[in-house]
């Protein structure tokens, strides 16, 4: 498939698939399989090299498939086994890999093992599979530490039996015991399932999670955010016997031919320790959520590029790049808003002030020439080429992500990055559904996406999807591109210009100043237009300095 002779996954373009929202080949509203597959052609056009699919086993779908009730059966709502075999086979034959999500924290509260867990009872082996605890107080009425849910609340529910289950989630997500032998074992044996079928790798859900410290303390009493990184020895994220898993799930990847990769979700306190995971004998690659979480600033993007290139390069791992997905506010949205709060592991992102989508949207154009330009693998969340914005004014009656209800009503949630794609036409659900549907796409379209559709910006060389795709065939022709190294040009302050040999420098001005183009042969690719060889605020560019020459589109 590839022509490299470096594994894929250390360079690839990785396209998130949010399964619900990207193509409805059924017409209920809802993205599928079939939609999928009906788009493979789109994805080849456009020049990613793999997908990664959220969760499509069959689920409750309390979080969207998140909560997992049967990982060997795709849910009916998405298709079946063997669409998702053809899926695989059909990508394959694009020259697309695919990657789909495993939830190894905790299951759905519909799994059988949790199901037979309750009907068992206090004590009982069935038990052990996840986190069951008496209670504290007098009666056991108080849950048996502080431990808060990520979608608010306490992370504990009690059962009319008396006994607590832990829940890092929603109560629908009870989380599993890795300190348990068949959960070790179901959890290789899923892996082989799905490697069988043909998958390149896993996308790891929650990946820093699994273990718990065995007697679950109270939490650490809460950091002051002075900016400084350091890392907290905390009772359920980032410990360091997580890594074990990992080692014995490369040894099932390494069972099978090809080179099969795992992305891990992990957000961890320092660069360091996110390296931890990407040893040689533990996962590929992690996502890198420091670069997603920086603002637009020449001063903060530097120091994360630096430090994630120094850290996964000292154990010989490649780094990523990603600057959406399904969990965060779309960043056209973040970077048209002044930043009023650090956002950072502990202190999540939060809209503030007037949004500028006019500036944050040249921002995204030049955020997307950095990103494609840094040395490793990059991540598109769908829908990030044609330029979407966040849709933040979802009426409350729509929103379903368990954030909205979870938090009495004061985090939104997810739901303004999950509004289904618009391919076309003039009128929701733009060609989303199939004509003639049965169902309205599960949320609402804004009427604005009429111009950001994948044809009307299909025709337009100036559109979001034309820079994307251009970039993504220069970096496939390049030589400079993909894996590496980059060495950093002096420039003034708010600027980053770095080369990558052979021949090849990017810039991009973060500062209030033009900034005059250093020297080179060609200007292979503008995030705007370049008026006398001079870069505006707000613009990226990929200059040649020698006698490169790209390939002429099709
Ligand atoms: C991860 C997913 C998120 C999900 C959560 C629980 O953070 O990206 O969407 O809600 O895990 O599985």
């Amino acid at each position: 498939m590839s022509t490299h002779h470096a594994p894929w996954w250390r360079d690839a373009v990785i396209y998130q698939v949010y399964i619900r929202s990207f193509a409805d080949g059924n017409g209920d509203g809802v993205g599928d399989i079939a939609g999928i597959r009906s788009r493979l052609p789109y994805l080849k056009w456009l020049g990613v090299d793999a997908v990664w699919i959220n969760p499509w086993y069959r689920s409750p779908m309390a979080d969207h498939g998140y909560d997992v009730a049967d990982f060997r059966e795709i849910d009916p709502l998405f298709g079946t086994v063997a669409e998702a075999e053809q899926l695989i086979e059909e990508a394959h034959q694009h020259g697309i890999r695919v990657i789909p999500d495993i939830v190894p924290n905790h299951t759905s509260d519909r799994h059988a093992w949790f199901q037979a867990a309750l009907a068992a009872g206090p004590g009982s082996p069935e038990r052990e599979r996840y986190v069951f605890r008496p209670g504290r107080g007098p009666d056991g009425a108080e849950p048996p530490n502080d431990w808060v849910s990520a979608f608010g609340g306490p992370a504990w529910t009690r059962l009319p039996d008396g006994e607590w289950y832990l829940h890092l989630f929603a109560p629908e997500q009870p989380d599993l015991n890795w300190q348990h032998p068949q959960v070790r074992a179901e959890f290789e044996s899923i892996l082989r399932f799905w490697f069988a079928r043909g998958v390149d790798g896993f996308r790891i859900d929650v990946a820093h999670g699994l273990i718990k410290h065995p007697e679950l303390p109270d939490l650490p009493p809460r950091r002051a955010d002075d900016g400084r990184r350091e890392h907290v020895d905390h009772p359920h994220w980032d410990r360091d016997e997580v890594h074990d898993i990992y080692r014995a799930w490369r040894r099932v990847a390494d069972e099978f031919p090809g080179d099969r990769s795992f992305v891990a979700e992990a957000w961890a306190d320092t660069p360091e320790r996110l390296a931890a995971y990407v040893r040689r004998d533990g996962l590929h690659t992690a996502f890198n959520f420091d670069f997603l979480m920086s603002s637009w600033d020449a001063k903060d993007l530097r120091s994360v590029i630096d430090d994630s290139l120094a850290m996964l390069g000292a154990v010989g791992a490649p780094a990523t790049w990603v600057l959406s997905n399904h969990d965060v506010v779309r960043h056209p949205s973040r970077y048209g808003r002044k930043v009023v709060r650090r956002w950072t592991v502990n202190e999540p992102y939060r809209p503030e002030g007037p949004l500028d989508l006019e500036l944050g949207t040249r921002r995204a154009r030049a955020a997307a020439l950095l990103m494609l330009a840094l040395p490793g693998g990059a991540y598109v969340y769908q829908g990030e080429e044609l330029g979407l914005p966040e849709v933040e004014d979802l009426p409350e009656q729509v929103l379903q992500d368990p954030v909205w209800e979870r938090s009495g009503h004061t985090d939104r949630g997810r739901d303004g990055c999950r509004v289904p794609i618009p391919w076309s036409g003039r009128s929701a659900p733009y060609g989303f559904s199939p004509d003639g549907a049965r169902g309205e796409p599960w949320l609402p379209q804004p009427e604005a996406w009429a111009e950001l559709s994948m044809e009307k910006q299909k025709r337009d060389e100036r559109s979001m999807l034309a820079l994307y795709r251009a970039a993504l065939r220069l970096r496939h022709e390049h030589p400079a591109l993909g894996d590496g190294d980059l060495e950093w040009l002096d420039a003034p302050a708010g600027v980053l210009v770095f080369r990558r040999e052979p021949g090849f420098v990017c810039a991009v001005n973060l500062s209030t100043e033009p900034y005059p183009l250093p020297e080179h042969t060609s200007v292979l690719l503008g995030s705007g237009p370049l008026e006398d060889g001079v870069l505006a605020p707000d613009q990226a560019v990929w200059l040649a300095t020698d006698a490169f020459t790209p390939v002429p589109a099709a």
